[in-house]
């Protein structure tokens, strides 16, 4: 599976054209580089890494019967290879009595927009939000650079912060939570996805294939059923496993090796730190916290690490700003604090992407954010602007 289309070669040419756009970093990397002090070895394994993560896949690679784009490049694209995008997809489920079904039965919780068309008597099309769902929420793509740093974080580092979160802001307090690991097969703190829902970038590289590009593998073996009908997939023209497991290594290689956003050099760095203290003043930094640091890692450009995400990548309760959809352990209120590591990338904000400038962005909190919203939108018009300067500068 390991080809390069016409496609791939068009992505490659427009991120060469993003990557060359004016971004002054504090350091020497750019969004889509590689992280610096790598060995060899690790940059040739994010290379490869890359290519995959680019390639488009074919019915005959196994794509389907049902998925979303057939590559991962199709997403996760903007600025660079392993960015975001404005993509949104759609989660449904029925809330009754106070308890949520993700209508797994009819093709839940995720739609998968495509099919494969027709295959023997069977006709693949895309799935619809059935009409008993009385749940609907958007994610929005969100962009990966960096994570190999979130992924090499220790859980006890994680447990630790919302323990010091509930002793010292109870108010805004967030929470961790187990969920299993399907590649390890263990058990660790959740930290990607929008809720916090997946515990490694190994374990998304193997959901991601299944549930947005149709591809089996050994950790993920078994195919969404089109709108929950399972009788269909006599009609899958590859058998399971697609892949052998080989292609969920090398995109996870290609996510870890990626470095964080770069800081932009726009504003002068004083005027960026008296920003970030009205940031520190009004609440903000109590969920998106600064500072994390990485554990042990294989490799040493990973390994005891300081970073600046600006999230705890931990779940708070957002009021009405959750999406209302439950999702391993997560309710559906709760909501992992987006990082806003590399948020002058953006055009659109928040998981459903419905805000269009960071102000309305911050407006929408609700929930455990609802004190620091009130807050930023009681600021004078100079620390308004001087916080609003910081934000552009991650
Ligand atoms: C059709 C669009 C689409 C495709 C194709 C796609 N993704 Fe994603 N990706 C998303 C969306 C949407 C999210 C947010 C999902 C959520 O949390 O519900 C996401 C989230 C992620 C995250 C988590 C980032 C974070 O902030 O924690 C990773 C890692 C990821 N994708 C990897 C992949 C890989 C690897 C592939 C290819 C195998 C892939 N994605 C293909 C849309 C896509
Ligand atoms: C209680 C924890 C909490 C506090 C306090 C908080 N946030 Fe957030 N923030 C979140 C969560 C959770 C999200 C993701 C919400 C969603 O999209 O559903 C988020 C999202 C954002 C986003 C959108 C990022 C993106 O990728 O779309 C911005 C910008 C942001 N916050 C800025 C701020 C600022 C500025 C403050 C202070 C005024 C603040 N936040 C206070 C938890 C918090």
């Amino acid at each position: 599976m390991h080809r390069r289309s016409v496609t791939t070669a068009f992505i490659a040419l427009l991120s060469t054209f993003a990557l060359a756009a004016p971004v002054v970093a504090f350091g020497a990397e750019s969004f889509g580089d590689p992280i610096a002090g790598l060995t060899n070895d690790e940059q040739a394994r994010f290379a490869a890494g890359r290519e995959v993560f680019s390639e488009n896949e074919t019915v005959a690679d196994g794509i389907g019967p049902v998925f979303n784009d057939d590559s991962c490049v199709a997403c996760h694209v903007a600025p660079a290879a392993g960015g975001g995008s404005t993509r949104v997809e759609t989660r449904f489920g029925r809330r009754a009595r106070g308890s949520f079904d993700a209508l797994a039965s009819l093709g839940g919780s995720l739609i998968q927009e495509q099919g494969i068309g027709q295959q023997g008597d069977c006709n693949f099309v895309a799935e619809a939000v059935p009409a008993t769902a009385n749940v609907e929420g958007g994610r929005r793509t969100t962009p990966i650079f960096g994570l190999g740093l979130v992924d090499a974080v220790e859980d006890k580092t994680l447990l630790d912060l919302a323990a010091k979160q509930r002793a010292r802001t109870p108010a805004t307090a967030g929470r961790a939570r187990y969920v299993a690991d399907a590649v390890s097969g263990g058990q660790r703190i959740g930290r990607f996805g929008w809720k916090a829902q997946v515990p490694s970038l190994l374990h998304f590289s193997g959901d991601a294939y299944l549930n947005e590009m149709g591809i089996t593998t050994p950790f993920f073996p078994n195919e969404n059923c089109p709108q929950g009908d399972c009788s269909l997939l006599r009609c899958d023209p590859v058998p399971d496993p697609e892949d052998d497991g080989a292609d969920v290594f090398l995109f996870a290689d290609f996510m870890s090796f990626l470095a964080p956003p770069p800081r932009a050099d726009g504003a002068s760095r004083r005027a960026v730190r008296a920003g970030e203290r009205v940031f520190e003043r009004v609440g903000c930094a109590d969920c998106h916290v600064p500072t994390l640091k990485t554990g042990f890692h294989e490799s040493a450009a990973l390994r005891n690490r300081e970073f600046q995400p600006y999230s705890d990548f931990l779940l708070h309760d957002m009021g009405t700003l959750g999406d209302g959809i439950a999702q391993d352990g997560a309710a559906g209120r709760e909501m992992r604090t987006a990082p806003l590591w590399g948020l002058r990338a953006l055009t659109t904000f928040l998981h459903d992407g419905r805000a269009t400038t960071v102000e309305a962005a911050i407006l929408a909190h609700d929930g455990q954010g609802a004190v620091a919203r009130d807050r930023f939108r009681a600021l004078g018009a100079d620390d308004r602007r001087s916080l609003l300067r910081f934000l552009r500068s991650l």
